[in-house]
């Protein structure tokens, strides 16, 4: 079997450039970097993770703890942050937290137990879990913000304010909103944006709150059924829309011809759903780069802003709204 020796006669170097090489040490240059993997690939060289981690005390794998993976968004921003991983060199331990934060402590009892040497987390629950209060290594969050840590998310806030401008311009001023979950900022923001947009010309027919997993309580459903004039409704998310749509169709209320729908993530079902739904896209593969990229500047040993990375949004127009 190849050795790290083999690696470092080939390259002539020693064993610890080879070493600090491949694990992405700041003391390395990009070109003797290259030149390591190089000949690491031409002699089928493959570092042995877990004996790697009995001397250096890192594992070169972080933890990746997200709120609900049958949710579009979750599972592609897990895909922009594993492929980002992967190209460091990095294996991604995905916790699906189930929206709870019993959920949420066991994952991290477990990242911690694995000795994941970083932690991107999408928080549940306004509390810090128990198991975070000791851990030393580097956190960041991703899409929802906790005071002390550094997040990357996005400009939840324009979004709300960017469908407020798109309603006027259709003719819609009376609005009925399916927010989501008061203890979500990103939900927050949202509706906080569209109402505060143009606050003397969006007339706030009703207001629905509800989970960000898109199932209608009984308040919801039949909200939807009296409208009570709105003519265009927003909803807190993507699956919120799309559930809307479908029980209105159900209850042959036609979309966008009796009511308008818009949605906002930009998920993958979003352009699939009939009528496609006019939405607001959220930069997922930024989002996911750049917290990978933040944790690894963490983990490198770099200081690293504890101030929110916010990515700007934008409004995707498809088929749910019709002008007035
Ligand atoms: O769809 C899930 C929602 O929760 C998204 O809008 C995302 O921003 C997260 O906060």
């Amino acid at each position: 079997m190849t050795t790290i020796k083999d690696v470092a006669a080939k390259v002539g170097v020693s064993v610890a450039t080879v070493s600090n090489a491949l694990n992405d040490k700041r003391n390395v240059s990009a070109a003797m970097r290259r030149r390591v993997l190089k000949a690491a690939k031409e002699l089928g060289y493959h570092p042995h993770r877990a004996a790697q981690a009995m001397r250096t005390g890192r594992t070169r794998a972080v933890g990746l703890v997200l709120p609900d993976l049958t949710n579009p968004f979750f599972s592609q921003l897990a895909q922009a942050v594993e492929n980002t991983a992967r190209k460091l060199g990095l294996l991604v331990c995905l916790i699906d937290s189930q929206n709870a934060p019993r959920g949420e402590s066991e994952g991290l009892t477990l990242l911690m137990q694995h000795g994941v040497d970083g932690i991107i987390w999408c928080p549940v629950g306004p509390r810090l879990p128990s198991p975070l209060r000791s851990f030393d290594r580097p956190v960041v969050l991703i899409d929802r913000p906790r005071p002390g840590f550094a997040v990357v998310h996005s400009n939840n806030f324009m979004g709300g304010q960017l469908l407020a401008q798109y309603a006027l311009e259709h003719g819609h001023s009376r609005i009925g909103l399916l927010s989501g979950p008061r203890s979500v900022a990103s939900a927050e923001q949202r509706r906080n944006g569209f109402l505060s947009a143009f606050p003397d010309r969006i007339d706030l027919a009703w207001e629905v709150r509800l989970g960000f997993d898109g199932l209608l309580p009984r308040e919801a459903c039949d909200t939807l059924l009296r409208r009570k004039g709105a003519t265009l409704i927003v909803a807190g998310n993507d699956l919120i829309a799309i559930s809307a749509v479908r029980f209105l169709t159900e209850h042959d209320v036609r979309v966008p011809d009796d009511v308008s729908i818009v949605g906002f993530d930009d998920v993958s079902w979003a352009r699939i759903v009939t009528p496609r739904l006019t939405t607001i896209a959220q930069p997922l593969v930024s989002i996911g780069t750049r917290a990978v990229e933040l944790l690894q500047e963490y983990m490198s040993g770099g200081s690293v802003e504890r101030r929110p990375l916010v990515f700007d949004v934008s409004l995707v127009e498809r088929d749910s709204v019709r002008r007035i």
